[in-house]
């Protein structure tokens, strides 16, 4: 059985390779930030409904890698931290802010550190998302960190893949969709050696293995509610800002940088968004 410290590691030097190479590909649209002051990328664009008005509140983004999502909350009006163990994605993060003036801080730390690192800091929002669970083996220590780090009365957001949608296999040319990877959290992980990643890049990569972790919506709710936080709000959708099952995705007609299932998108949720409160008193 492997080392806690060694998937720390794996993923670490996984992620630290894929910072510079997604800071410069077109797909992060990190110039677009820096030219345009105003820019709110996608993926916080798609949730703005259900983010409301953040003008004035206090957040961190847990897992922020190379800080655009983190940017774009800024730019909505809250007063933002990142925080990623991945010490390039904090440079490249860094470098964003310096080049494009935002007020946001970036924090070098492990997600389960948090609370340390932080200071005992407490936010009005904790943000996290799109990718980013699936790198914590235990969504009940994640739970802790995410309650004590919220402010009475203060909020998660959580924008997240959907674990149906790690479960699958590879996409197949007859179209079925096939169970094929954990949907329950496992002591273990998965273990995946792959050369490519989730954004347009000519970079070849070598750290090509990663140890991953699914962990099941009903398992990802109750460890909330043991935290004592109220679940205010879920929703899944049929749509995903990524390309998980290359070929067999079309860009969704209602969200732009979103994509879905091309044939009979309503078989399967791709993400989900939920919501969730610390009680305030
Ligand atoms: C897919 S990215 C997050 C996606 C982000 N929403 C984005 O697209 O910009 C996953 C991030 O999680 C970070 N990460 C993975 N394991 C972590 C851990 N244990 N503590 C802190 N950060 C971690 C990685 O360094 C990486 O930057």
């Amino acid at each position: 059985m492997a080392e806690a410290g060694e998937h720390l590691e794996v993923n670490r030097a996984m992620w630290d390779e894929r910072a510079p190479a997604h800071a410069a590909s077109p797909d992060y649209m990190v110039e677009r930030y820096v030219e345009d002051p105003s820019f709110v990328g996608d993926v916080v664009t798609f949730d703005r409904p259900r983010l409301g008005d953040i003008r004035g509140l206090t957040g961190v983004h847990l897992q922020c890698h190379i800080g655009t999502d983190t940017v774009s909350l800024s730019r909505l009006g809250a007063r933002m931290v990142g925080l990623d163990f991945s010490s390039a994605s904090i440079s490249e993060a860094r470098r964003l802010v310096e080049r494009s003036g935002d007020d946001v801080t970036f924090v070098e730390s492990d997600v389960y550190d948090a609370v340390d690192v932080l200071g005992g800091r407490r936010f009005d929002l904790v943000f996290t998302g799109i990718g980013a669970l699936i790198w914590l083996p235990s969504i009940a220590r994640w739970a802790e960190v995410v309650a004590q780090l919220l402010a009475p009365g203060g909020r998660l957001f959580l924008r997240e893949g959907h674990p149906m949608l790690w479960s699958l296999g590879d996409a197949r040319p007859d179209g079925l969709l096939v169970v094929e990877h954990p949907y329950f959290e496992r002591p273990e992980p998965t273990v995946w050696d792959d050369p490519g990643t989730y954004v347009e890049t000519d970079v070849e990569l070598h750290q090509t293995v990663s140890h991953e972790w699914s962990h099941g919506l009903g398992e990802t709710i109750t460890a909330l509610l043991d935290e004592g936080l109220r679940v205010t709000g879920f929703e899944e959708h049929d749509s995903v800002p990524w390309d998980p099952l290359p070929g067999y995705m079309e860009p969704h007609p209602d969200h732009p940088g979103e994509l879905r299932l091309r044939d009979r998108p309503w078989r399967l949720p791709l993400t989900y968004t939920l919501q969730a409160v610390k009680p305030a008193g």
